[in-house]
């Protein structure tokens, strides 16, 4: 479904602050898999996602997108295929319009010929459905501007936004992370649902180490540009937080060293 093959990227190349952020990465995803991304602070995490969503071009290395050759395709022609999410709520929603005229959006990016406005009466009944699903009265404040909503109720309707037409593939770059701990429960629980029931190819970065293994199929610890560790299965179920870590330290031979990290199991 996903395959980033010798994948290398240096920024500020021949410059003093030459930094390489992905150094020959492979990474293959099946159709489905649910791979949560773990990883010191600047270990290339996000720059994994910026490079599959065509942010920069990469110096080296091939990405393949539902056997599609995406490697030079511009960020907008990849965007239609790719769900993101970012920790920052007000990233992916517009704040001065209503709800409905954001799910609307999801529609107009897709198809470009049509209106936000004049949202049809069966669209908004399929929305008020779409938002009964995330559970957080949303379906009942149709008309409400979204810069009204909490962080948790934004960052559900911003993955409700990025699912509803199904993405090839849904990104989450520490999407709880701004949360409080009891909303970024909500918002994980949801995410496992949302994944679950549309069978979405998700790649979800954490600090969080006991949601890491909580969620999803497969787990993988990423250091200077590189994957060290890629668990899953058996081998996974059975791994603790402690382990995981101490893996990571085996690996990296540090510590990992994320200044979010949080370590309590989920
Ligand atoms: N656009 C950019 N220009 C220059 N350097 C960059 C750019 N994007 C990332 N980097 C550098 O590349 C390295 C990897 O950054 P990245 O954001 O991928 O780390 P990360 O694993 O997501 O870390 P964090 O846990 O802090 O979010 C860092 O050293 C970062 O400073
Ligand atoms: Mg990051």
């Amino acid at each position: 479904m996903l395959e980033l093959r010798h994948v290398s990227k240096t920024f500020n190349k021949g410059t003093p602050s030459a930094k390489q952020a992905l150094n020959d990465l492979s990474l293959h995803l099946n159709a489905g898999d649910f791979v949560s991304i773990i990883g010191s602070n600047g270990a290339g995490k996000s720059t994994v996602f910026n490079a599959i969503g065509g942010s920069f071009l990469v110096d080296a290395g091939r990405i393949f997108l539902d056997g599609q050759d995406v490697t030079f395709l511009p960020e907008h022609k990849r965007a239609g295929s790719i769900g993101r999410l970012f920790q920052d709520p007000l990233r992916g929603t517009a704040p001065n319009m209503t709800i409905e005229e954001n799910l609307a959006l999801v529609y107009l990016r897709a198809n470009k010929s049509r209106s936000i406005f004049g949202i049809t009466n069966k669209e908004r009944d399929f929305f008020r459905e779409k938002l009964a699903t995330l559970n957080l009265g949303l379906e009942d404040r149709l008309k409400s501007k979204v810069g009204l909503l909490s962080g948790g109720q934004r960052q559900a309707l911003t993955l409700l936004m990025a699912t509803m037409i199904t993405p090839k593939v849904l990104l989450l770059d520490e999407h709880t992370a701004a949360l409080d701990p009891a909303t970024a429960d909500k918002v994980l629980e949801l995410t496992r649902r949302i994944v679950a029931d549309g069978h979405i190819t998700t790649m979800m970065i954490t600090h969080n180490i006991g949601s890491a293994l909580a969620l999803g199929n497969r787990t993988i610890m990423m250091n200077e540009g590189q994957i060290i560790l890629d668990v899953s299965g058996e081998e996974r179920a059975r791994l603790t937080v402690p382990e995981l870590l101490e893996l990571f330290r085996e690996k990296s031979h540090t510590a990992l060293d994320d200044d979010r990290i949080l370590l309590r199991a989920d």
